[in-house]
């Protein structure tokens, strides 16, 4: 990758030296003249306009011959390039974590709205490498906005994030690369004063120079979860309604950008070994395997979305799976790395993946698919680890802020910038 990126930069550093050279001779412009001396007084003026004006005319041609492939050529390799091609032609997944000092977007204990146990500096981590990479997909470069910018394009919008605390993660993460282009800092305020905690059902943070919010609502399964129906067995306490959405969804609908996530809880030690099975209709499925029910879930609330959500207003994402690098079967045990591990074993996959991704291509409604799973899959070292506000146990699920989330959410203003 790397390879890739000086090979084209010197290659149109050689472009814009041949350039030069021929347009050198050209810019002087003025034509050769030995004869006729009175004739070329008499016209001197005449002579001098119109020998600027081919000059001009060849300088242009010549400067559009060679500056614009130059500018394609650094849509593939400049860096620092905010890029306005589409990222339609450009797989986003094909590509590789590189090192960039440019990174992190923002300091965690600068910012109100990171929450304790994601800050993993401010919780004593010591390496730093971690921070420091940029995900570079192979045939162009995700765009990388100032907060300046994201702020105004904001301006007088509303940004909802639906989901568990991977997406609140993700919510904190934008909020802190924006918070870092904001100077009165007092001027975004969580709007009923509310501190962030692991329940809590809404958070709706302001940034009220710019007339918007960007607000997080707890859904952890997206569909309800009910008490125990009559007549069910002993061990049935409770049941999710895979075909109801859940009942604060009406709350979701009058916003101009809805980003939704579902799946880490959607395992058995938060579903049967706590009582809790599926329902559809008035009937219990006692039988039903977690993926099914999942599927079940999504087509739920890909129907909502079609028939709840107004098109020409909401731009609608569905987050893919987080992966975490747990090394039991039990996510008991882990150990954050100090650098990526290329070698994915299989985490750059899930059935959440597929099912999801086959959801959303059968909708009515354009929703996006922000397919982060691959692309999160190499960082074993951005787990929050014991680096967390519990630290006697290790978490290889959540995500050290600032890190992989940011990514999440670089991805996502390209689509909604570009
Ligand atoms: C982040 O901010 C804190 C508090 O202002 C400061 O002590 C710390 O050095 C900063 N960390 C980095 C990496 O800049
Ligand atoms: C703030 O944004 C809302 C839409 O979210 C709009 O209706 C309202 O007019 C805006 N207020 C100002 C002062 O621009
Ligand atoms: C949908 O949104 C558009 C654009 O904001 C608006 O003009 C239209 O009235 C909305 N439709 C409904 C049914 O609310
Ligand atoms: C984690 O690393 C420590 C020290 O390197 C090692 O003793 C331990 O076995 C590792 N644990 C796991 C679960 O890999």
């Amino acid at each position: 990758m790397m390879h890739s990126f000086s090979r084209s930069s010197s290659f149109s550093f050689n472009r814009s030296i041949s350039f030069n050279r021929r347009g050198t001779p050209l810019s002087v412009g003025s034509p050769r003249v030995n004869a006729r001396p009175t004739w070329v007084y008499r016209h001197f003026p005449v002579i001098t306009v119109v020998g600027y004006l081919g000059a001009f005319f060849l300088v242009i041609c010549a400067s559009y011959s060679f500056f614009v492939p130059n500018l394609k050529l650094s849509f593939h390799g400049d860096t620092s390039l905010d890029t306005s091609a589409s990222l339609d032609t450009c797989n986003l997944l094909d590509g590789m974590w590189v090192p960039d000092e440019s990174y992190p977007l923002y300091n965690a204990s600068d910012c109100l709205f990171a929450e304790q146990g994601f800050n993993c500096l401010g919780n004593g981590r010591k390496d730093r490498e971690y921070l420091k990479l940029r995900w570079k997909p192979r045939h162009c470069n995700i765009p990388k906005f100032t907060a300046q910018k994201v702020l105004e394009w904001l301006r007088n919008r509303r940004l909802v994030f639906v989901g568990d605390s991977m997406s609140r993660t993700q919510w904190e993460s934008l909020i802190c690369f924006l918070m870092s282009g904001v100077a009165d800092k007092k001027s975004v305020y969580e709007v009923n004063g509310n501190r962030i905690t692991k329940t809590i059902r809404f958070l709706g943070v302001r940034f009220s120079s710019f007339n918007f919010t960007i607000e997080f609502f707890r859904s952890v399964f997206l569909v309800q979860h009910g008490w125990m129906p009559k007549h069910a067995p002993k061990r049935v306490r409770s049941t999710l309604m895979l075909d109801k959405l859940d009942d604060i969804s009406n709350q979701w609908v009058e916003s101009d950008i809805l980003i939704f996530n579902t799946g880490q809880w959607w395992v058995p030690g938060k579903l049967f070994e706590t009582g809790c099975y599926f329902q559809v209709g008035d009937s219990l499925k006692l039988g039903m395997s977690i993926p099914t029910a999942f599927r079940v879930a999504l087509d739920t609330w890909a129907s909502w979305v079609d028939h709840a959500v107004n098109q020409s207003r909401t731009r609608v994402f569905f987050r893919t799976f987080e992966p975490s690098h747990w090394s039991d079967e039990t996510r008991r045990f882990c150990n954050v790395t100090q650098y990526p591990t290329p070698e994915t074993q299989g985490k750059d996959q899930s059935v959440f993946l597929d099912i999801a991704s086959n959801t959303v291509k059968n909708m009515i409604a354009p929703v996006t698919l922000l397919q982060i799973t691959s692309v999160s899959a190499p960082r074993s070292d951005a787990h929050v680890g014991t680096w967390t506000d519990k630290p006697s146990v290790a978490d290889c699920s959540h995500w050290c802020l600032p890190g992989v989330p940011d990514m999440w959410n670089e991805m996502l203003l390209s689509y909604l910038l570009l």
